[in-house]
């Protein structure tokens, strides 16, 4: 049940006859202070059309409205405020979401259709870096708030495992590399030859051009180049499934550029056939019509191809293996112009789905105000940042809470939730400053926080000793009113956490209900032996269904204790 909903009924058949539902709903406003009303409907879009001025027509129709579901109705200057009857009103949301359970929130739209999601996608033989985090749990939870609208989600890792990078790295390991140091430490070894290859460059550029060749030899299948290669990639894989393990995500695709190897030449050919290609010193482009965008390079004058030839070949075989209604790709913002070039010339080619392809990007994340590269060193790695958080969550439960149960479990849940929410709750495309202690307080606007409210419920549950079912017959406070209109947003933030593809919408909201039920609980004693007893705990358990969902939607666990 949708106050908004109930509010645009009574007024299209009070009021506003000629508008559509859809117009009234999207007018309504939430008051910024409670003492108000429940829901605003500001008057200044009518004034035009009614040729009155907007206080005058917030007077009539304040005097129009009525409804057994609301309480007060009030015209102040040009907007209407709205109070509801909180008791009969609290009654029917409670019960409504406590019947629908985990399904409350949940939505129908994406029915039948299937989202393609190209995210975390870390490189081989390079440590996994922030960027990439980003990339996996921004890609993770818009996954999953897509199931929640209906939608079929396919995680793709999309793998950097091919490029001219690895002709280098090939040819550095043959020069300088020590099998048994690579078998020791793969991605750090190899990270290390791989910085040693541009130093050694800058003052020999035939390297340059071996490494060229090697990449050359690799694409055309050399055995020993191949096998050397098969080898790094499978160590990588293994560092970074790791961390997949960590973060609890799972993908339904690993196939990374590589698997493109042999499925560029179409693209190619298709380009060749409409006469795309043009010859730009000796390397074959298209022309892109757009002045702020450069030509898409297709083939270097060595016949080696690029990321963007990749990309193309990626995205017709996904149309192909998925038939996709939507292509996301959650990729940093520095790479914008390539994915406009992908799809222009996709567009070009005539494919008409390309316009479904979305490029979802975010910012980067700072040290001391400065991009992170991985060249220069000025590198943090995933690793070192989730293995300190799990630390100190393990720290905090010692002094804490000495006797927990699985309090290794809990510290890795904790640790790890607190990496997640701090990248999901600022706006996607912010850059954020990189700072270890913002990222592990465990008060404020932080994922230990919410987890901690959600902990709260349990013990209360506990303590109370109930079991399902739970029933709601009204409470008439209103500390637990604010809780319960809390509550009923949560479909409309997840519909509109995914149409804006922003799961910092879900944070942000999650953040503002604990904030809501922890106000309640200082206000209020729960258990104590009353009449109302039986309702509190149904909202105390209203609450965590919808934190315990609301975390779920960004990927994070829900400890019942910490
Ligand atoms: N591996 C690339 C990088 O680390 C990201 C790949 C993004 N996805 C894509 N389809 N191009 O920069």
């Amino acid at each position: 049940m949708d106050l908004k909903l109930i509010l645009t009924d009574v007024l299209k058949s009070q009021v506003l006859h000629s508008m559509s539902s859809e117009e009234i709903y999207a007018m309504i406003e939430t008051p910024k202070f409670s003492h108000l009303g429940d829901l605003a409907f500001p008057c200044f879009q009518l004034a035009k059309h009614m040729k009155k001025a907007p206080p005058l027509i917030a007077k009539e129709v304040a005097e129009t409205l009525h409804s057994s579901y609301f309480s007060k109705v009030e015209a102040v200057g040009p907007y209407v405020n709205i109070k509801f009857n909180s008791e009969t009103t609290g009654k029917e949301i409670i019960s409504e979401l406590l019947s629908n359970g985990k399904q409350f929130g949940t939505h129908t739209f994406g029915r039948d259709k299937t989202i393609v999601l190209d995210m975390s996608s870390p490189n081989i033989a390079k440590p996994f870096s922030m960027g990439h985090l980003r990339s996996t749990v921004i890609g993770n939870s818009l996954a999953t708030i897509a199931e929640k609208c209906g939608f079929t989600s396919v995680k793709i890792n999309y793998i950097g495992d091919w490029g001219t990078q690895f002709g280098k790295l090939i040819v550095a390991y043959k020069k300088w590399g020590d099998p048994q140091k690579v078998k020791e430490n793969p991605i750090g070894e190899l990270f290390t030859l791989y910085k040693k290859f541009h130093h050694e460059a800058e003052e020999d550029p035939s390297l340059e051009e071996e490494g060229r060749k090697s990449f050359k030899l690799l694409e055309d299948g050399d055995e020993e180049i191949t096998a050397l290669w098969k080898w790094f990639k499978d160590e990588s894989l293994k560092a970074f499934k790791d961390i997949y393990a960590l973060l609890g995500i799972e993908f339904d695709s690993y196939n990374g550029e590589a698997f493109f190897n042999d499925k560029m030449e179409e693209i190619v050919e298709l380009l060749q056939a409409q006469q795309l290609l043009e010859t730009s010193q000796g390397a074959k482009v298209v022309r892109i019509e757009d002045e702020n965008i450069p030509p898409c390079l297709i083939k270097k004058s060595d016949g080696a191809t690029l990321y963007a030839t990749r990309d193309l070949a990626a995205a017709l075989y996904r149309q192909r293996e998925y038939s996709f209604d939507e292509a996301l790709y959650v990729v940093g913002h520095e790479q914008t112009i390539h994915f406009k070039q992908v799809k222009k010339v996709l567009e070009k080619l005539g494919y008409n789905w390309a316009e479904h392809m979305k490029h979802i990007p975010f910012g980067l994340y700072l040290k001391e105000g400065k991009k992170m590269s991985t060249r220069k060193g000025r590198v943090i790695l995933l690793q070192d940042v989730l293995k300190e958080a799990i630390d100190m969550a393990e720290e905090n439960i010692k002094l804490k809470n000495p006797n927990l149960k699985d309090a290794k479990k809990v510290a890795k849940d904790v640790g790890v939730g607190a990496i997640i929410f701090h990248d999901l709750k600022s706006d996607r495309l912010n850059d954020i400053e990189f700072s270890l202690e913002n990222m592990l307080t465990f008060e404020g606007e932080t994922g230990p926080y919410v987890q901690y409210t959600y902990a709260r419920t349990q013990s209360l549950l506990r303590k109370a000793g109930v079991s399902t079912p739970f029933t709601f017959d009204g409470l008439d406070d209103a500390a637990s009113w604010e809780v319960i209109k809390q509550l009923r947003l949560f479909p409309e933030i997840v519909e509109k956490a995914w149409k804006n593809y922003a799961p910092s919408i879900i944070a942000k909201y999650l953040v503002d209900t604990a904030q809501s039920f922890n106000s309640y609980y200082g206000k209020t004693k729960i258990i104590s032996q009353d009449a109302s007893l039986p309702s509190r705990l149904a909202l105390v358990h209203a609450v965590a269904s919808v934190l315990s969902e609301g975390l779920g939607l960004l990927g994070m666990n829900t400890p019942s204790e910490m």
